[in-house]
Formats: C-alpha cells, structure tokens, sequence
C-alpha cells in the first residue's frame, strides 16, 4: 500500500455522505471529494458547519487545495463545493456527462435562460480515463455510469472513490432509477471497479450502515468482490438488474433531491437572487414520477 498520500473521511450523520481530503505529502497538495452543504429544507437555511470542518482540517493540515471533485450531481444533499472554492480555492471539476444532467434538469426546473447545460458552471469536466495530479501524485477519473448518466470515481494512488456506485459490502450498491440511471450500465460500470487490484483501497460516498454496526466508508476492490450483497462474484448481470429495479421500486424519493439537484448542476451555487434580493429554489410540481412502493 502507498504512503505518499493521506485520506481523511468527514462523515455527514445528516445525508450519511462521507466527504474525503486526499492530500499529497511531499508536496501538500490535496483534492476534496464530494463536500456537502448543510440544508435545513423546513426553514430554508443553507449551513456551512460540514464543509467548514473540512477546511478547518484543510488550513491545520497546511494543505493547498487543488481540487474539488464532484463525483456526480448527488440526489441527497447540496454540494458545499462553492463555498469550500470560496475559503480553499482549487477547481470544481466533475464528470463531462454532466451536461446531460444539466439538460434534463434545467428542462424540470424549468431554469432561467442564462443557466446553460454546458458544464460552464464547473471549471473542468473529465473525459472518461483523463489522468491529472493532486500534487505529484497521478491520479486518474474513471466513468462509471449508471446511477446517473454522469458519475465518476477517481482513482489516486492506490485508492479510489467510487461515488454512488457500490456502498458497503452488506449494503450493496446505489439505486439506478434516477433520471438517466440505468441498472444494467451500473452493473457494468461496478464489473470496471471491481476489476481494478484486489488490494485498492475502496471509499464509498454513502454509507447506510444496517443495525448492529456504526457508520463505515472504506474496504477494498477483494472484499467487494467477495461479499457485496449485490454484486459479488458469480452474479450475472441479469440477476443484478433484476434486484437492483425490484429494490429501487422500493426506495422513497431522497428527501432531498428537488433543492439538491438544482443546487448542484450550479456546481454548489445557489440560484440567482431575485429582484429582492432573496434567492428561490423551485419545486416543480407533479413532474416528478410519484415515489413508488413495493
Ligand atoms: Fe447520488
């Protein structure tokens, strides 16, 4: 196992998101994974406590922050990447299919003119395989579709981040059933994961801990293969995508997702502030597929 890098998780109990800081310890440079925006969705109030616990470790640590990566646009909670760029600095980069994120969500929210589903918002978009550096560590962005048309997991010395794809091995994988998601493209997004060496280490963007255990985050590429309860070796993708729908068929909507979404395809910014200088978000209503229930 490498040493050049350190990995610190900061796990959210509000969207049970882990966020990560991958610094490079010769050079100090780092990249911030998946950050998160505190929402308090009853009165309205955004939160900066979750982000700002990162940047605190971030100016403690001595670090330079040279990213900010987005695995996708999440469903659960608002990206604190906006305001993490504010204190930190770095790049907001996120995946190039985000675009179509970006278009089928500024066509629900029915967005203002100027939003362009361009990925303009972000300052890099990844093509799938594009390799870059946090310091003088090479690094590299992997497409894995499926939970939406546009996530990716980055692989940094030895260990990746897989986003929503697979979670922990006794909880599976993520659901498939947003717009754009499809069950069998995350199946064979996970095959590319778990073909990686058995000994990288895997960090996951959620964790869902069932009862008896405390929240976790990391395992490895040989732990998911043997014991996902979803994918591990010997499941076809047939039978994988028959259980990922009848799960998802089961799943309420995230709580989250209408203020989230909106949020994040801005890169973590908010709406534009209105000619009162108060800022909206929108609620489209009966747009949406009504939440299904097994
Ligand atoms: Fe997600």
């Amino acid at each position: 196992m490498s040493t050049r890098t350190t990995i610190a998780p900061f796990f959210d109990p509000a969207t049970w998101t882990v966020s990560y800081v991958v610094a490079d310890q010769a050079t100090r440079c780092a990249a911030v994974i998946d950050p998160v925006l505190d929402f308090d969705f009853k009165s309205g109030r955004t939160g900066t406590a979750s982000a700002d616990a990162i940047a605190e470790y971030v100016v403690a640590q001595g670090l330079t922050v040279q990213w900010i990566l987005e695995t996708h646009a999440h469903a659960d909670h608002l990206s604190g990447a906006r305001h993490l760029q504010q204190r930190l600095g770095g790049l907001i980069a996120i995946g190039e299919r985000i675009r179509e994120v970006q278009a089928t969500f500024k066509k629900l929210y029915n967005l203002e003119r100027e939003f362009l589903p361009d990925g303009s918002q972000f300052d890099h978009l990844f093509k799938d395989g594009e390799t870059f550096r946090i310091g003088e560590v090479e690094a590299t962005a992997l497409l894995v579709p499926g939970h939406t048309p546009a996530d990716m997991a980055y692989l940094v010395d030895g260990a990746v981040f897989v986003g929503d794809t697979l979670f922990m091995p006794d909880v599976g994988t993520a659901r498939a059933d947003f717009p754009g998601g499809d069950a069998r493209t995350l199946y064979r997004s996970i095959q590319r994961l778990l073909a990686l060496p058995p000994a990288t280490r895997m960090f996951v963007c959620h964790d869902y801990p069932p009862a008896g255990r405390g929240p976790a985050w990391e395992t490895t590429v040989a732990e998911q293969r043997r014991a996902n309860i979803h994918v591990h070796e010997g499941v076809s993708e047939g039978a994988f995508v028959t259980l990922r729908q009848a799960r998802d068929a089961t799943l309420e909507v995230p709580a989250l997702i209408l203020p989230s979404i909106q949020v994040n395809v801005r890169a973590g910014q908010l709406p534009p502030a209105e000619d009162n200088g108060v800022a909206y978000l929108r609620i489209p209503l009966n747009a949406l597929p009504a939440a299904r229930r097994g």
